[in-house]
């Protein structure tokens, strides 16, 4: 929800150079918070990703970094087919519906999880999880490798101007100088307040510059926002878009000449 690829940790620094470790941990916080009904997610990003994947009738898709699979459980009840979920937490819906597989894996490691050995898909989702990616032109690639004909890329992430706002607050610097600063930062978890975050600074240059280094470009690039309604009922939540902007959408399709 609007925050992406932290690293979690104990509270105690993370000596491991592991982002995923931590949501072992923070997993079912997330999906409780997910669920509230003012959350960002039901609010604005889970209704601008559906719209973007239309009608999902007989189309398979992956979800890499699926949470709990509850996303794909309702693609896979709105007609589509042998769609799959990976998330490292594990922390895995109990009953999914019938055609939807639900596998704990890495995301970084797409080409190489048993369970994905040779399979194609319609579409493939990073909803705020690419942050993840060890690799991410890799972790593309092997995306884009796996995408059927006419598939695409259905990816999301934190606006990275978000970070800056607030690291410029804390620290009493400027934007630009935390827009464009390379150290990594932490902070603590708005879904468990006993869990700092790290995370690894990008602008959207990085993100553009991933996207053709994967051979991939970009057929729609949105920036979610509330409705009116929502803006109504949720005025905290507007106050918050209004500092924090939101998230960035991107539906990504493979450059044919690669
Ligand atoms: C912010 S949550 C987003 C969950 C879901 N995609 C959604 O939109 O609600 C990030 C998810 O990425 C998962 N994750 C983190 N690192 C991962 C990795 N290396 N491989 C697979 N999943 C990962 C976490 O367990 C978590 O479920």
């Amino acid at each position: 929800m609007a925050d992406d690829s932290p690293a979690a940790t104990n509270s105690h620094a993370d000596t491991s150079g592991d982002l995923s470790r931590p949501w072992l941990e923070l997993a079912p916080d997330y999906e409780r918070a997910r669920t509230r009904e003012d959350s960002l997610d039901r609010l604005v990003e889970w209704p601008v990703q559906r719209e973007l994947l239309g009608d999902v009738t007989g189309r398979s898709v992956l979800d890499a970094g699926c949470g709990n699979g509850g996303k794909l459980a309702e693609l896979v009840r709105d007609g589509a087919t042998d769609s799959v979920g990976v998330d490292i937490s594990g922390n895995f819906l109990s009953a999914p519906p019938p055609g939807l597989e639900l596998i704990r894996g890495d995301l970084s490691e797409l080409d190489s999880l048993p369970g994905l050995t040779g399979r194609r898909f319609d579409r493939i989702l990073f909803l705020q999880s690419f942050g993840y990616a060890k690799d991410p032109v890799r972790t593309l690639q092997a995306a884009r490798a796996m995408l059927a004909d006419d598939g695409f890329i259905l990816l999301t992430r934190t606006q990275p101007i978000r970070y800056a706002v607030e690291r410029s607050e804390e620290n009493g610097t400027s934007l630009g100088e935390e827009y464009f600063s390379t150290a990594s930062f932490s902070y603590l978890s708005g879904w468990n307040d006993q869990i700092t975050l790290t995370k690894r600074p990008y602008t959207i240059s990085d993100l553009l510059n991933v996207f053709s280094a994967a051979g991939l470009w970009i057929e729609t690039a949105l920036e979610p926002q509330l409705s009116e309604d929502a803006r109504r009922r949720y005025p905290h939540k507007q106050a918050w878009m209004n500092k924090y902007l939101g998230i960035l959408v991107f539906k990504l399709r493979p450059l044919q000449s690669r």
